[in-house]
């Protein structure tokens, strides 16, 4: 039987008077990759960042393999991808991403396969948001965790670098790893084994990729 890896239970978060998550339920277990639509503004990247301890939740409960989100076991289990990625400016994409993947303990990266050899020596602040994407992902995707929490993945990468991170996502999957992302693109839908949508704060449908809920929603709000 899959484990549970995340569990997300109830989360509410107001930003002033606004609520943006208003009770977020969702189970994300070993072996599953799940990906999370909604529309823009509508509290993913919140989410994403309330699951990594990044932001407090005003209520609610995340449960990390069964355990308590606390410092430094979250660090351990729990690869994560914000958006945009963020790292020293001022250093080379080479030397940040040494230091990233020393700190990280990460396997040799595919520099070359995600078209990064050539851009190593760019400083941060010179480099292309696509860049700046591959070098957050090498980082976070390389690394060995038990679960990994994307947010927008895809996003400024080109299809070829596109397929090595799906291929990498699949990789983690069949060696039981727990995987989350945001996304609005229809075509990373093909990797998940569940899509969960979200609207008004809340988790609406989840489903398979092929569900017609999901493919309705994807079309109603993305078309
Ligand atoms: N620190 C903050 N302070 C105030 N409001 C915030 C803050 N962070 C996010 N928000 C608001 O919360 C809402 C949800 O933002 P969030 O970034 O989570 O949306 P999203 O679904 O990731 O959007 P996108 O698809 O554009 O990435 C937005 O209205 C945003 O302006
Ligand atoms: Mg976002």
């Amino acid at each position: 039987m899959q484990g549970i890896a995340v569990e997300i239970r109830g989360i509410v978060k107001h930003f002033g008077k606004r609520v943006v998550l208003d009770g977020v339920t969702l189970e994300i277990k070993s072996g599953d990759v799940i990906t999370l639509l909604a529309k823009n503004a509508s509290g993913k990247s919140t989410l994403i960042r309330i699951i990594a301890g990044l932001i407090k939740r005003d209520s609610g409960e995340i449960l990390i393999n069964g355990r308590k989100p606390v410092y430094p076991y979250i660090f351990k289990v729990l690869s994560v991808l914000i958006d945009p990625p963020s790292f020293y400016p001022h250093l080379k994409v080479i030397e940040n991403l040494e230091y990233f993947s020393h700190i990280h303990g990460c396997e040799k990266l595919p520099t070359e396969k995600l078209g990064l050899a050539e851009h190593l020596e760019k400083r941060v602040k010179e480099a292309s948001h696509g860049t700046i994407k591959k070098l957050g992902l090498a980082i976070t995707l390389w690394r060995n965790t038990d679960i990994y929490v994307l947010d927008e993945p895809f996003s400024h990468l080109d299809p070829k670098s596109q397929n090595v991170v799906k291929d990498r996502i699949n990789e983690l999957r069949s060696k039981g790893k727990a995987i989350f992302f945001t996304t609005h693109q229809q075509n990373a839908l093909d990797i998940c084994d569940k899509v969960a949508i979200l609207e008004d704060g809340k988790t609406k449908f989840i489903g398979t990729p092929q569900s017609k809920d999901i493919i309705d929603f994807f079309h109603g709000v993305f078309d």
